[in-house]
């Protein structure tokens, strides 16, 4: 949470999301790193919030644990556009994108005049050997005057101190939590790495290099 992870969740939700109270912000990638943390910060700033992820078990755990108010499964949605519609009942004022591709397309739809997207991951299209197709988006972007920012979290370098001072107090208030999926033994490192793809990491991927 004192990390890049934390940094970014917290840069880019504030800074770019500028959340208000009462608003419905929804997160793709939730249960990862930088998802789990954006959607606690987000609870901080009392806003509802709706996560995407690929198990139930995750689902699961964000609801529960994490107090998210609700949490959809992308990989057994017949409908995620739908679901999202359900889930967000006033409409989307804030998306935090970590995967884009068609979960983003899904949530694009069901975004509120003046909404913000948070451009902060596009892992779906990583490994993508074709440049992506879809829907595009600008004419929706135009006509309900949505803004659309991508960051990197060193452009925050210089106010990294403030980001940790404040997560620090969350931290220690037990307002903020990390979670973190363990591999042990350094051999398995390409396994963990791989794994992101997969998602078979909750919160930060870390390896124990020894015993
Ligand atoms: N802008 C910046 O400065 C900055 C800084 C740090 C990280 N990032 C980016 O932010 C994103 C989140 O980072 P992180 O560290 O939280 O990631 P992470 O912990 O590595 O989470 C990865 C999760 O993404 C999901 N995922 C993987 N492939 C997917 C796909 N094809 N479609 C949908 N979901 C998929 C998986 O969860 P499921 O089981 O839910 O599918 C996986 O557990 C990444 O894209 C990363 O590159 C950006």
């Amino acid at each position: 949470v004192l990390g890049m992870t934390g940094m970014t969740a917290y840069f880019g939700l504030l800074d770019i999301g500028r959340p208000k109270a009462g608003e419905t912000v929804v997160i793709s990638g939730a249960a990862g790193a930088v998802g789990c943390t954006a959607g606690q910060i987000a609870k901080i700033k009392e806003c509802r919030v709706v996560g995407i992820v690929g198990t139930e078990e995750k689902a699961k755990l964000l609801k529960g644990h994490f107090k998210f108010d609700d949490a959809l499964n992308y990989k057994t949605s017949s409908n995620l556009s739908e679901e999202i519609k359900s889930a967000c009942p006033r409409g989307v004022d804030i998306y935090f994108d970590n995967v884009g591709g068609p979960i983003s397309d899904a949530v694009l739809e069901n975004m509120n005049p003046h909404g913000r997207v948070i451009l902060c991951g596009q892992i779906s299209l990583y490994n993508s050997p074709n440049a992506p197709q879809g829907p595009r988006p600008t004419p929706l972007l135009l006509s309900r005057s949505i803004s659309m920012e991508g960051f990197i979290v060193s452009n925050f370098k210089a106010r990294f101190p403030e980001a940790i001072s404040v997560l620090s107090k969350w931290l220690d208030d037990g307002k903020i939590e990390a979670s973190e999926t363990i591999v042990q033994g350094f051999e398995n490192l390409p396994k963990a790495l791989i794994g992101l793809f997969s998602g078979a990491n909750t919160g930060k991927m870390l390896v124990r290099a020894a015993a």
